[in-house]
């Protein structure tokens, strides 16, 4: 069944929003917090070993319970049953989304095309528990017979960022193997990579959904000419595997069968770590714990479809961001994880969330006259502290953002945890409250400064806060802590999408420039004659032309 096409902006939820934001735009937080005892608690969800603090927020319990209500008459609850239950909602494409069958149980049951997909997705994922183990253990073994050292992941886009983003997360708890990701057509990219590499001790995963992608398969093929370079052609077998929905087309590679790792049109590319697009992280980490992701994601999906609309997390984080883009109309949002560890993370949700909402038409077809999807981005603190945070302090863009952290260090150095922590919690507290005329005045009386120097100072340093945040304290980052992470978000895009009425599990979008890259690299490498361009177009390309 198809979802339902209630544009949110007629909805009485809509308009009822509107008349509210009047009341509280100019609300600041610490008049909120003074109006509202026990405000911190009441807009507090606890679950599991997660802790997330909406409070800081420019919100009231109003608020909350009016983008409840326009989440039920957009349709999410049916929307969720439809998601969940293989439903065809990538309507644009003719597909099921169902990323969360990879980490249901198997005694699931999970029906697509009549036919109950979990036993094909448990003999995947034991097919690629033996090879990881296999390779980890050193009983797979090179051309020349000896165990591997190094993995090279050869995708773009979603069969690179989710597994690159892993790998780097949950660098913790990796395994002796040495892991590398080729994605960038840019040759300096693969060259960069392999100039290091010993051929006769590499293995190679070559990861594309469709195996026509330009980048991979350009790649893949530099790669497969330097490895012949060295190593005998039947060695190929013992060093290459792919993971794929294209069959017939990895085996013209020349892939091995036995060497294929298959994954399903249902799977969306930015959704599918979880499926065989992971063996990168399996290798890496080994199949126990790229297992206890999936679990933690399971945990998170469980959370998603059965917690009530007012404690369910994915559901909370999506409603907030809608508040902020069409209410606030704020233009980006900024993820800050407080861990080196996550050093990806942001970039690895800029596809999920701008490649799956960066619509403009919505599910009737129709152009929308509202905002939907949100600019994403984000890099760790404290380094980002020191870069971009004097501007979500007191430049004049409102940035809500959501702020990452876990209480228990990795490596124990406890000293340096609590200085990280107390920045976690000092930010989102310096964000909300800004610093009053009262303090800056007796902060420059303190350093002995003239009244005259201090009126001319003051305007620069005072600064108003009721900046927006959402503070997501968790115990400790683990394999199943970050499956419920990455989960989360996949659910909150489905919510905005929900919510936007528009279709989230295409990307036509991106499609249009590997058309004409197409054109242009047969001008370039043929000489053809070039008059189809614009003038600038056509300028930059001769000059290229002059320069290569
Ligand atoms: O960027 C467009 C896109 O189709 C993504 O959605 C996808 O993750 C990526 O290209 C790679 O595609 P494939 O896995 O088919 O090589």
């Amino acid at each position: 069944m198809a979802l339902q096409t209630v544009n949110p902006t007629t909805t009485k939820a809509w308009s009822k929003l509107l008349a509210h934001f009047k009341t509280i735009e100019h609300t600041h937080l610490r008049t909120l917090f003074a109006d509202d005892l026990g405000r911190a608690s009441n807009m507090t969800v606890s679950w599991e070993d997660f802790y997330v603090d909406y409070s800081k927020q420019r919100i009231s319990k109003e608020t909350v319970e009016l983008l409840l209500e326009l989440a039920e008459e957009v349709g999410l609850k049916d929307a969720i049953d439809k998601y969940f239950g293989g439903d065809v909602i990538n309507q644009t494409e003719g597909r099921e989304v169902l990323h969360t069958a990879l980490r249901a149980s198997e005694n699931d049951e999970v029906v697509v095309n009549g036919t109950n997909v979990m036993p094909e997705i448990f003999q995947v994922k034991n097919k690629i528990k033996d090879f990881s183990n296999r390779v980890i253990n050193g009983e797979l073994r090179s051309y020349t017979n000896k165990p591997f050292t190094d993995i090279v992941n050869i995708g773009i886009g979603g069969s690179d960022l989710g597994p690159a983003m892993v790998v780097d997360s949950l660098s913790f708890y990796k395994n002796h193997l040495k892991t590398h990701f080729v994605s960038n057509v840019d040759g300096d990219h693969v060259n960069e990579v392999i100039k290091n590499l010993d051929p006769e001790t590499t293995l190679f995963v070559i990861v594309s959904k469709t195996f026509t992608t330009q980048e991979t398969l350009s790649n893949a093929n530099t790669i497969r000419k330097w490895f012949l370079e060295q190593a005998p052609q039947d060695a190929v077998s013992k060093h290459f595997v792919a993971v794929s929905t294209n069959i017939e087309k990895v085996k013209a590679f020349g892939i091995d069968e036995n060497n294929i790792f298959p994954m399903w049109n249902w799977v969306g590319g930015r959704f599918s770590l979880w499926s065989a697009v992971g063996l990168s992280i399996s290798l890496a980490v080994g199949f126990k714990y790229f297992d206890e992701l999936l679990l933690g994601a399971h945990n998170m999906d469980i959370h998603f479809k059965t917690e009530d609309f007012e404690k369910n997390i994915p559901v909370i984080t999506a409603l907030l961001s809608v508040w902020y883009n069409n209410f606030f109309n704020a233009e980006s949002e900024a993820v800050i994880p407080y861990s080196q560890y996550l050093n990806q993370f942001a970039t690895y949700l800029q596809q999920g969330i701008m490649e799956s909402n960066g619509k403009s038409v919505d599910r009737n077809g129709n152009t929308i006259n509202y905002q939907t999807g949100t600019i994403i981005w984000g890099e760790p603190g404290t380094n980002s502290q020191h870069a971009f945070f004097q501007l979500i302090h007191q430049g004049t863009k409102l940035i809500p953002a959501e702020f990452i952290g876990f209480a228990k260090p990795l490596h124990g150095n406890q000293d340096h945890h609590d200085k990280l922590m107390s920045n976690f919690f000092a930010q989102t507290e310096a964000l909300m409250n800004g610093k009053s005329e009262g303090t800056v005045t007796k902060e420059l009386q303190d350093l002995g400064l003239s009244k005259e120097k201090i009126e001319a100072l003051k305007p620069f340093k005072v600064f108003e806060g009721n900046k927006p945040t959402t503070t997501i304290l968790i115990e400790k980052l683990t394999p199943q802590s970050l499956g419920k992470l990455i989960a989360m978000y996949e659910h909150k895009i489905f919510v905005q999408g929900i919510v936007w009425n528009i279709f989230s599990y295409d990307q036509f979008g991106v499609e249009l420039g590997k058309q004409l890259a197409n054109t242009i690299l047969d001008e370039l490498q043929n000489e053809n004659v070039i008059n189809n361009h614009d003038e600038s177009t056509q300028n930059l390309i001769k000059h290229y032309q002059n320069l290569r």
